[in-house]
């Protein structure tokens, strides 16, 4: 049952050890590949089988449990609530368009949910062989070894991750380029990986000093988020408040400041948008 957490972790490690697996022995071939509600939301026959694997194999050990998955959601039309009930948020392989170009920044992610809480999280690059986990309490963990986030403190001094995606959609072109122009000048430098739980992880072992997406699902946070604060970081919202873990609009940061500094540098980058326009 859900009191043995334990026997929870132990269960999703050994299955998502096993669906990398199927993305390994699958990358190199040529895959059939459809697009979701927008042209660049692709899904593959991994993607399904990876997923409909992991929910047979949880609710099997777990009949209580319930699941928000993201190809069972796209299939239904419709996001399932979150309740309080042991939930497990399921991103069969996130950053799809990667796998079908073979980009090797793809992973499985994986959370359980209790109370809406993640007790936990775990990502899974098998091409890169990066297996992040944590639980709550617990610490953050890449390959077993406890991982910690940066420790810097300006944002003149930090690498920033963003998804520039959502500028598909004509009326987010101009805020997502104001904000890119800000992170250009005001940071390090910007890098886009194209998987956004991926990038919560290097968030996590301080790859990267802060991660920023809009318009992302649950699948793709829930893990991340948990290995994040276990190492020390945290993900609000874009706004600067508390993120809404079912409509994420995230930024993620290796500490307060560096999040802080992000939703300032945000404010006043759409501020000169309202002010121009
Ligand atoms: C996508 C990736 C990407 C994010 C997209 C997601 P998928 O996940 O996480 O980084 O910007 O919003 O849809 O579709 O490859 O599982």
């Amino acid at each position: 049952e859900v009191n043995d957490l334990d026997e929870c972790y132990r269960v999703a490690e050994e299955l998502v050890l096993h669906a990398g697996k199927i993305i390994e022995d699958s990358i190199d071939t040529k895959k059939n590949v459809e697009s979701k509600e927008l042209d660049i939301d692709l899904v593959t026959e991994y993607d399904r089988e990876i997923e409909d694997e992991l929910i047979k194999q949880l609710s099997a050990q777990f009949p209580s449990h319930k699941f928000i998955a993201e190809e069972t959601a796209a299939k239904e039309g419709r996001l399932p609530q979150l309740t309080d009930d042991p939930t497990w948020i399921i991103d069969p392989i996130d950053g799809t368009t990667n796998f079908v170009h073979r980009f090797p920044h793809i992973c499985i992610s994986l959370a359980l949910l209790v109370n809406k809480k993640a007790e936990i999280g775990i990502i899974y690059n098998p091409l890169m062989r990066q297996f992040f986990s944590a639980r709550r309490h617990c610490g953050a963990f890449l390959n077993g070894k406890p991982i910690k986030t940066s420790d810097v403190r300006d944002i003149s001094q930090s690498l920033v991750a963003i998804e520039p995606w959502i500028a598909k959609y004509p009326e987010y072109l101009t805020n997502v380029y104001k904000r890119m122009h800000a992170l250009i000048q005001g940071t390090h430098g910007i890098r886009t990986l194209g998987t956004a739980a991926l990038t919560l992880c290097y968030v996590a072992m301080g790859a990267v000093e802060a991660y920023h997406v809009d318009g992302i699902q649950a699948w793709d946070v829930a893990a991340g988020k948990l290995i994040i604060e276990e190492a020390g970081g945290i993900v609000i919202d874009t706004a600067g408040g508390d993120l809404d873990i079912m409509t994420p609009r995230v930024i993620a940061a290796c500490n307060q400041q560096i999040a802080q500094q992000l939703v300032d540098l945000f404010k006043g980058a759409e501020s000169e948008i309202l002010n121009k326009n």
